[in-house]
């Protein structure tokens, strides 16, 4: 089964309307042969609109980086997934780890906003992944199976093969230049599609793209991306500059196609 892979920056909260002009002239220049992978970026919900506006016909995904399920009402400070499809962006990113360990979202809120986001058109990056205590307790496949179930709860296995993308993010490799090792990330990889294998059948488990996340970076993203069952990278740091993702874009070109 050939997965193409998907690579996305997430820009978490950082860059500004300057910078993110210069980015997006960089990404829309049709230099960097980027064919036979997905490439997305996720900004701050601020220049969502902007993002949409300068990669318009690109092919190049943009989404935001959470969303809330509700689709209006007195949320102060929140953003609904029916407002993220108003401005023309195609995803969102939901359940990532900072979202979890930051600001105490749980699987419940997680697949709240995972169900409003499809509702709405939008398709999903759900993350997932272990704090380094429970990797030492041996919990690692416990504790991203309970994400990975809550999240995909009662959907349909088509819907689970083209419009969910699972991102396995190991909590203790964000941000720490810790990286996971290639096999590492296979076996957690494999193990996650094991287990929608058992939920959804072994033909959406096959077309389901599981993307790596945890200090990915130009120089050790394609032998994460050469495991079997690594298709591709969520990538934080590494892509907030133009030729450092668009290297990780075009090392992710055609990798398990
Ligand atoms: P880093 O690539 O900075 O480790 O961040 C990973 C991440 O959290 C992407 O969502």
């Amino acid at each position: 089964m050939s997965r193409t892979p998907f690579i996305a920056g997430n820009w978490k909260m950082h860059l500004d309307r300057a910078g993110i002009a210069t980015f997006c002239e960089a990404l829309a220049a049709p230099d960097y042969g980027a064919e036979g992978v997905r490439v997305g970026v996720f900004p701050p919900f601020v220049y969502l609109a902007q993002v949409v506006e300068a990669l318009a016909g690109t092919g190049i995904v943009v989404g935001a980086q959470n969303c809330h399920p509700a689709d209006e009402g007195a949320f102060t400070g929140e953003v609904a997934a029916r407002m993220v499809a108003d401005v023309g962006a195609s995803h969102v990113i939901v359940g990532h780890s900072e979202r979890r360990h930051v600001f105490g979202e749980t699987d419940a809120d997680v697949k709240a906003r995972l169900d409003a986001a499809l509702a709405r058109g939008l398709d999903v990056i759900l993350c997932v992944g272990e704090t380094i205590h429970e990797r030492q307790a041996g919990r690692t496949e416990e504790v991203v199976f309970r994400q990975l179930d809550a999240g995909l709860a009662g959907l349909d296995g088509e819907t689970v093969a083209t419009r969910v993308t699972v991102a396995y993010e190991p909590v203790w490799a964000i941000g720490t230049g810790l990286t996971a090792t290639p096999a590492q990330a296979q076996d957690v990889h494999a193990a996650v599609r094991a287990r929608v294998a058992g939920t959804c059948g072994d033909d959406v488990a096959a077309r389901l793209i599981i993307q790596y996340g945890g200090s990915v970076k130009p120089d050790n993203v394609s032998e994460l991306i050469g495991q079997a069952d690594v298709d591709g990278a969520l990538v934080g740091g590494a892509s907030l500059q133009p030729t450092s993702f668009q290297a990780l874009a075009r090392l992710g070109t055609g990798v398990n196609a």
